[in-house]
């Protein structure tokens, strides 16, 4: 089997990578978009260098998901079974700045790839890591009470977790989740007006080593390394009480596979997350950090939260688990915070020779 990853240098792309390894024939995109959108910080080559080593039979196309044609013709000359769509720009904030570059990107591109699927191979899975942010600010409108250390919903009954009926129109977006709502519409319809196996992620928090995290993107493995590397962390808004669910990038990968394997129906949707069990506030976090790793994170308090951001979010997983009954988040809280630490410290001593 030949599966096509786009952005595999990424968090999402490299786990899917690392999942089917020898298992088929993968071809990656990657262009380190990520490097000129938020710097060097975020540079992903040396993640790309450690996964070309450990997946031999990795194949990286230097290429750019905004060129059709480059996408088609890639895509004519491999005829993939199998596409697995993880290129993004990921940012709330970065959207704000540079709304054409993340419509260029987030929905040109996806067409481009989602073409060149229909034009090559339409009865292929193609997979779309699309977002919660879909939902815009609706999980903000639920009424919440506060604890000492955590926002969550008044009515227990919501607590299990937002589902795939939660409204996305009518809504305030951001630019990222109006673009990313745009793409997540035009893949469903794929799979309707074209009969594509087509299938949209809707990520919450999505997480793991390999992340190369920055302020903007990648909250856990970022508020982690910095409390390793001794820096300071800036809790923006919300009292440090903004409750995420976190899912781990192998776990996702796993249902990834599963769903390519199943053939699935076109236009399906799932909300993928870590679940409640895997849900912690800001606050919670940095004391897990403490308990857990022994490591004291020094941060401020900025009054303004960042746009876009959830109160409260964690993902209602029934669906997704109806249809795959033998997946579920493996990795829990504690191993999550484990295997981060221990990338962060393997790459300080990378950085430091
Ligand atoms: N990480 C999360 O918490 C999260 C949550 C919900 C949804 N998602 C979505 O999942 C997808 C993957 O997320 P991630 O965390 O792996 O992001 P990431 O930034 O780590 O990976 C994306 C990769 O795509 C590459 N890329 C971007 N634009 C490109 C282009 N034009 N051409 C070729 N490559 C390009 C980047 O260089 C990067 O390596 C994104 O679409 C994101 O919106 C992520």
């Amino acid at each position: 089997m030949k599966i096509l990853v786009s952005g595999v240098g990424g968090l999402v792309g490299a786990a899917v990578a690392r999942r089917f390894g020898d298992l088929a024939e993968v071809f990656g995109i990657e262009n380190n978009t990520r490097r000129d959108l938020f710097g060097p910080s975020a540079d992903i080559s040396q993640n790309l260098k450690r996964l070309q080593k450990d997946c031999p039979g990795l194949r990286v196309e230097v290429c750019d998901i905004r060129s059709a044609e480059t996408v088609l013709k890639l895509c004519e000359d491999q005829r993939f079974d199998a596409f697995v769509h993880c290129a993004g720009q990921p940012s709330h904030d970065l959207s704000g700045r540079f709304p054409a570059l993340d419509f260029s990107i987030n929905v040109v591109g996806t067409h481009n790839l989602l073409e060149a699927a229909r034009l090559t191979r339409p009865d292929a899975p193609f997979v779309f890591l699309s977002t919660n942010k879909v939902y815009g600010d609706f999980p903000n409108s639920i009424p919440l009470r506060e604890t000492h250390s955590r926002f969550e919903p008044a009515d227990p009954a919501s607590r299990r977790g937002f589902g795939e009926d939660a409204p996305i129109d009518q809504l305030g977006h951001t630019p990222f989740g109006a673009h990313k709502a745009a793409a997540d519409l035009i893949v469903q319809e794929y799979g309707r007006f074209y009969r594509m196996p087509t299938v949209c992620l809707r990520a919450g928090c999505l997480t793991g080593a390999g992340h190369a995290s920055v302020s903007a993107h990648g909250f856990l493995s970022y508020l982690i390394r910095t409390a390793l590397r001794g820096g300071s962390y800036i809790i923006e808004g919300h009292k440090g009480k903004q409750v995420r669910d976190n899912l781990a990038a192998s776990d996702l990968a796993e249902l990834i596979a599963l769903i390519i394997s199943a053939r699935p129906q076109g236009g399906v949707v799932y909300n993928v997350g870590g679940g409640a069990a895997n849900a912690v506030s800001i606050l919670e976090a940095i004391e897990c950090l403490l308990q857990w790793q022994g490591v004291k994170l020094r941060w401020s308090y900025s009054e303004t939260p960042r746009w876009g951001d959830h109160i409260w979010y964690v993902t209602d997983l029934a669906r997704v688990c109806r249809d795959y009954p033998q997946w579920e988040p493996r990795k829990d809280l504690r191993m999550i915070f484990d295997e981060i630490a221990a990338w962060s410290s393997d790459e300080a001593k990378i950085v430091r020779g």
